[in-house]
């Protein structure tokens, strides 16, 4: 991969959402990404690596319900966080005594990570706080010529980001829902793992007002839906539905389509998000997916995209 070799920012396909990606023991190119995306420079990124064994190379201790979990999951929507070993730098880590790692499942991905032969430093290809890519045009809408490659793979056939799970010492916990249920995570592990989304570390997905569209967000279930937009409209606001075709919704009000089941939800999430924007809706009602399997990761990024935003966000 001479771009990434050549200290190179690059857009990448994942499984999961696009990555901007650099060479992660390239200082100065990770510095860049930080740069394009406007993220501060003490909030970590992602190492991703071709294949499970490669961690022992980044991570200080790998403990045992690490690899039970790389074997069960990756390449896949995982990503561990470990102590870190020195080949982790503080550009990579934000500073941290920690690592976070993951092997990706997507062709395009495993290509370039074989080709560089080391690992790469990606965060989601959107702006900060803004709704992470999940086809190569949202990362032409949002960076444009601010990369020097950008890779299609086509859409992310998940849609949300990995699921973060901290296993760098006392008990695992996940620190950030995601394309990987946290249930089957617990299954593999033998015991219930703790979702703890405000921890210290910094993990800027965590911050409250995070993943939003442009549009105000309102979360309604299924059954509160039709009184939502019913009481917004009368306060003339215009408004767009995000939900399964089963909500029942006035003909004149536009619905951004998501199936009904948490996985596919999961899937279009950031896609139709960015589609409502287009719109220019003041507020956009979201209709809340089942709390299980991925219906967690979407409700969380609902949740995060209706919180207050700071002033000029
Ligand atoms: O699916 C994904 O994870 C995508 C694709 C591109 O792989 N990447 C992604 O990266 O979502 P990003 O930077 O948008 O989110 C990475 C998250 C951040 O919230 C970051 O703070 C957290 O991982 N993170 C990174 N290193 C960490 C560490 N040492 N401890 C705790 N959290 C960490
Ligand atoms: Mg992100």
């Amino acid at each position: 991969m001479e771009t990434l070799r050549r200290g190179g920012v690059i857009a990448l396909p994942t499984e999961t959402v696009y990555g901007l990606a650099a060479n992660a023991e390239d200082e100065l190119a990770v510095r860049r990404v930080f740069a394009i995306k406007g993220r501060p420079a003490t909030h970590p990124l992602i190492v991703h690596v071709a294949r499970a064994e490669e961690v022992s190379s980044w991570a200080r201790r790998v403990p045992d319900e690490a690899w039970r979990l790389a074997a069960a999951f990756w390449p896949g929507p995982l990503t561990l966080v470990l102590q870190r070993s020195a080949r982790a730098t503080d550009a990579v880590t934000g500073g941290q005594d920690t690592v976070a790692l993951r092997v990706p499942h997507h062709p395009v991905a495993l290509a370039v990570l074989d080709a560089l032969g080391g690992g790469v430093a990606a965060p989601s290809a959107n702006r900060f706080g803004r709704v992470s890519p999940t086809t190569a045009e949202h990362v032409r809408v949002d960076l444009g010529d601010e990369v020097d490659l950008l890779l299609d793979g086509g859409p992310c056939t998940v849609g949300v980001e990995s699921t973060i799970v901290d296993l760098s010492g006392g008990a695992p916990a996940v620190l950030r829902p995601g394309g990987l249920a946290v249930e089957e995570i617990a299954r593999v592990l033998g015991r219930e793992v703790p979702v703890r989304t405000s921890a210290t570390v910094r993990v800027s997905g965590s911050l409250a007002s995070h993943y939003a569209p442009r549009a105000g967000v309102v979360l309604a279930e299924p059954s509160e839906v039709a009184a939502r937009v019913a009481a917004l409209r009368a306060q003339g606001r215009s408004v767009g539905v995000l939900g399964p075709p089963t909500i029942p919704l006035p003909p004149d009000v536009p619905r951004y389509d998501v199936p009904e089941d948490p996985a596919g939800a999961a899937r279009l999430l950031y896609m139709r998000l960015r589609e409502a924007d287009l719109h220019g809706h003041d507020v956009l009602v979201a209709c809340l997916p089942r709390a299980e399997g991925l219906g967690i990761a979407v409700r969380d990024r609902l949740a995060r995209a209706a919180a207050p935003r700071p002033p000029g966000a």
